[in-house]
């Protein structure tokens, strides 16, 4: 086994530069090549990280036979002709999410990733969902049986910002060919990772309804057209009898905290999966001592030795899968299960 993984990011921008932040505290770790289209944004990043080798173009770095990974941190648009080229090279590769924007490119990013079995090939949405504590605790209490059966999830979130107030020289998420859709391409890769996970990823979907809204608050960016969904809501059904209802918003007009509730046979759970916000998880349960129907009590999750940054954790696991230490949790056909549903809300949705 390899002691030192060589790897390179192609895209400098708000989360590339995460990235380089994070990687820089894994010992295992060598960033080799740096690649940005934007040669001023590429050459401050080679300078802040202390990078030797920088391209505007990724297919140089991927000449590079010393390099061994590659994470593609640029926007949706772009991902499925880099990571085809990136395993085309013989690299592992990390795509950020979402994996792609569209069903043309995943099914072509797909075909191609079933050629090469021997890479590491992982969607970066399992980052706040899966290698979090909150997320093996609750799965844990799941599986222990105490909540009897899960027939119900319910999910929301309204956000007052998009991604591009966040971070302004993101103008491509506000645009559908670029993005591919708003807070569904956005969140709904961690949404989903997070949930159906807490179910061993069993249920799939049979039915869903629903609506998507664009057009709610006009964003101005110069070179992009506003055309986005900005508040999505699904009612959907999954085989072994669940239901999950599904809503999320950035700049519709409500603003309201990210809930999720649990529904059980036996009992419930309320919480915010959200990695930085709170550890308290709510458990109601048919009440006793007189206190009415429902009994509710607070279960604090450990957060253990969790590293602040919530982006440490993946990029670990990405090297470990890379030294053969790990199997993928999130493998790319994960994510197209969850991107398929995310683009029927859309699509359905924008026709009502
Ligand atoms: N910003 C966040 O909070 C955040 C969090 C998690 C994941 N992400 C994901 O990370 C990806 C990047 O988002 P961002 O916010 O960093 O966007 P960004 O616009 O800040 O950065 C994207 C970078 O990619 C570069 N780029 C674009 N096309 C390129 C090409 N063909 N070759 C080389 N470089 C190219 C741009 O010049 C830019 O520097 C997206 O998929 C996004 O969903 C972002």
């Amino acid at each position: 086994m390899k002691q030192s993984v060589s790897i390179g990011v192609i895209g400098t921008g708000m989360w590339g530069e995460d990235h380089l932040g994070c990687l820089k505290t894994d010992e295992r770790v060598r960033v080799s090549w740096l690649c940005d289209r934007d040669a001023a944004r590429l050459d401050a990043a080679m300078r802040k990280f202390n990078v030797p080798n920088g391209a505007r173009d990724y297919r140089e770095m991927l000449k590079d036979t010393t390099l061994d990974a590659v994470i593609i941190a640029t926007p949706p648009f772009t991902h499925a002709t880099m990571a085809i080229d990136v395993m085309r090279a013989g690299k592992h590769v990390l795509v950020e999410k979402p994996m792609v924007h569209s069903r043309a490119d995943m099914r072509r990013l797909l075909l191609e990733a079933a050629r090469y079995p021997r890479l590491v090939r992982l969607d970066a949405s399992f980052r706040s969902t899966r290698t979090q504590p909150k997320f093996t605790f609750i799965k844990n209490l799941i599986d222990s049986g105490v909540l009897g059966k899960v027939y119900h999830i319910h999910h929301s979130m309204m956000s007052p910002t998009m991604l591009c107030d966040r971070n302004p020289q993101a103008g491509w998420a506000i645009q559908r060919k670029f993005a591919g859709g708003g807070p569904s391409l956005n969140w709904g890769g961690y949404d989903l990772s997070f949930h159906l996970g807490l179910l061993g990823d069993k249920p799939r979907l049979k039915s869903l309804r629903s609506i998507a809204r664009p057009g709610l608050r006009d964003i101005q960016r110069p070179g992009y057209v506003c055309d986005v969904e900005q508040h999505f809501a699904a009612f959907m059904e999954f085989t072994g009898g669940l239901t999950y209802y599904y809503e999320r918003g950035e700049s519709a007009h409500c603003i309201a905290g990210s809930e999720t509730q649990i529904h059980g046979t036996k009992a419930g759970l309320k919480f915010n999966y959200l990695e930085w916000e709170s550890y308290d998880i709510e458990f109601f349960s048919p009440g006793m001592q007189g206190t009415g129907p429902t009994e509710r009590k607070i279960i604090t999750v450990d957060r253990g030795d969790k590293p602040e940054n919530c982006n440490i954790l993946p990029l670990r696991h990405f090297v470990d899968c890379i030294q053969g230490n790990a199997r993928p949790i999130m493998p790319l056909t994960l994510a197209a299960k969850h991107l398929d549903i995310l683009f029927k809300i859309v699509g359905q949705g924008r026709k009502r």
